[in-house]
């Protein structure tokens, strides 16, 4: 069985400061990539900043920098949010490194030797925020400016010598790659979209710029620049350390598992992506999957209406942990989902505090005054088996992992907090205390329980989880997802340390 596991993050632009946006592509990345480390997989997980382009170019620009020390200094943000974020990346690429620029001019030049790319002129337009060419049937005209109608963005008209990649060749052979490859893009809806956009026809790709010089140089043609998108999506292959295609990272982790990317950018992962690797006679990656947007209540966040989310604002009031566990439990995955702090003090409340928080406390607790703080023995009886064996289903949970079904996920796990909160009640271990087997077998089962749930819930919240399972004497490196199957993980007599409160409820002021 292949236990490699390569996810992606988009590479974010460093022309502002990172939000809430980038910090949600970062973390549903980062969910799957401690999933699978837990489940014993060998993983990459690359993130990085996209440099390059007119859009970076007159950024700094504005500010009286040169390109490379703006890009340095926003960059080094993104980086830091990697830590503040806890992200497990195991590599973090930045486009103006040399790997990546040697890696580039090498799929170049293997594009031009395989007969794709000639020389011509460009006329048509161009979206410097999205770094996007339109159609004349994908502008419209609104207040007397032209915008691109998917994205609203204002299009400026090119005409300039280019190089162009023969995309309308492999209309086709995506077409039969999508098909073999029904799953290649998620979800569902958003692969329908795809597949009508290539059917109706691909135009051939304009891959290289001559009017400004911010990018990667084409190798045979100095004046002209590589197009920033072909330059950035080869990032996933750069850290691989391509062009060497015989070294033991490439070898593992090519084909990428998963790039995770935002809905707006699916055209650029799901068609000239895989059109450039098949041109290149590269094997293109096995999933990309599209999310939806986190919108600023009901608005999708822009600088002009000033509704930016900064993810560093939410997490000094209310920490990393119950923001990571909000945006992979409330935000339905692949749809877009919104953040207020209403809707995060609610979850909070009930999810974590009154469900989570509550049973760790409770039982943990009772332990302490009952069982001297030490793992007690146990006999099992049907109802401690039933809700147990209830949490041993790891190849279900496995699957949901591998379909990208974070909610179901994360129902799961809230299903089965509720139901073990009722079996602590239900069983009311507080009127057992003249049996001391059932009282030490009530407490076990709660503990297993727990450990259980909080091995679950470790790639969604790992400092809280962390802190939980070193009451068990279960340290980071050692947290296995398989031991989930096991009903009698923890030893008799073994001593439980003392656990703090996890979330504080928050107190509502309803004047
Ligand atoms: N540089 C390109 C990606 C190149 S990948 C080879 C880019 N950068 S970006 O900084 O503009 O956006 C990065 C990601 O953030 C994209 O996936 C985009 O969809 C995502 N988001 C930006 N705003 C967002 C929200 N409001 N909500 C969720 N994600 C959104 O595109």
């Amino acid at each position: 069985m292949n236990k490699n596991y390569y996810i992606t993050t988009p590479i974010y632009y460093p022309s502002a400061k990172p939000h809430m946006g980038h910090a949600y592509s970062s973390i549903i990345a980062d969910f799957f990539a401690r999933f699978k480390k837990m489940d014993d997989f060998n993983v990459h997980f690359l993130t990085g900043t996209d440099e390059h382009g007119l859009k970076i170019q007159r950024s700094a620009e504005k500010q009286n920098k040169d390109p490379k020390s703006f890009c340095d200094e926003i960059s080094k943000i993104f980086e830091d949010l990697t830590n503040t974020l806890n992200l497990s990346n195991t590599d973090f690429i930045r486009t103006t490194e040399d790997r990546h620029k040697a890696s580039v001019q090498n799929l170049w030049k293997v594009l031009e030797d395989n007969k794709q790319i000639y020389l011509s002129k460009y006329s048509g337009w161009y979206s410097v925020s999205d770094e996007a060419f339109y159609n004349e049937d994908e502008v419209e005209e609104k207040g007397g400016i032209k915008i691109a109608k998917i994205s609203g963005s204002v299009v400026e008209w090119v005409e300039e010598e280019s190089f162009f990649f023969k995309l309308s060749n492999w209309e086709k052979p995506l077409l039969k790659f999508y098909e073999d490859n029904p799953k290649f893009i998620l979800p569902e809806s958003r692969k329908n979209e795809v597949v009508s956009f290539v059917k109706s026809g691909l135009k051939d790709l304009s891959v290289s710029r001559k009017t400004f010089s911010w990018g990667i140089k084409v190798p045979t043609e100095k004046n002209h620049v590589v197009y920033v998108w072909l330059d950035a999506l080869t990032n996933y292959l750069s850290s691989l350390k391509y062009p060497d295609q015989d070294n033991e990272l490439y070898n593992r982790f090519w084909p990428a598992t998963l790039h995770i990317i935002g809905k707006d950018i699916l055209r650029f992962h799901a068609i000239y992506w895989p059109a450039f690797l098949l041109a290149a006679n590269i094997q293109p990656p096995k999933r990309v999957y599209g999310h939806g947007w986190i919108l600023s209540g009901d608005e999708k966040m822009s600088k002009s209406k000033g509704n930016i989310l900064d993810p560093l604002e939410i997490i000094n009031i209310y920490g990393l942990d119950p923001l990571r566990y909000y945006l992979l439990k409330e935000v339905s995955f692949g749809n877009d989902g919104n953040i207020s702090e209403e809707k995060l003090e609610n979850c909070i409340n009930s999810d974590l505090a009154n469900n989570y928080g509550n049973l760790c406390q409770r039982v943990f607790s009772f332990t302490e005054k009952n069982c001297s703080s030490s793992i007690p023995g146990h006999q099992y009886n049907e109802d401690d088996l039933n809700i147990l064996n209830s949490m041993t289903n790891s190849e279900k949970i496995r699957t949901f992992i591998d379909n990208q079904d974070i909610n179901q996920y994360m129902n799961f796990i809230v299903d089965r907090l509720f139901a073990s909160n009722k079996y602590f009640n239900d069983q009311e271990p507080w009127k057992k205390k003249d049996d001391n087997l059932r009282l030490s077998s009530i407490v076990y089962t709660s503990l297993e329980l727990i450990r259980k749930i909080t091995i679950l819930l470790h790639p969604v919240m790992p400092q809280t989880t962390i802190k939980v399972l070193n009451t068990f004497n279960v340290q980071e490196q050692n947290i296995q997802f398989s031991s989930i199957e096991n009903n009698e993980f923890l030893t008799k007599g073994n001593t439980i340390n003392k656990l703090d409160i996890l979330f504080k409820k928050i107190e509502k002021n309803n004047d």
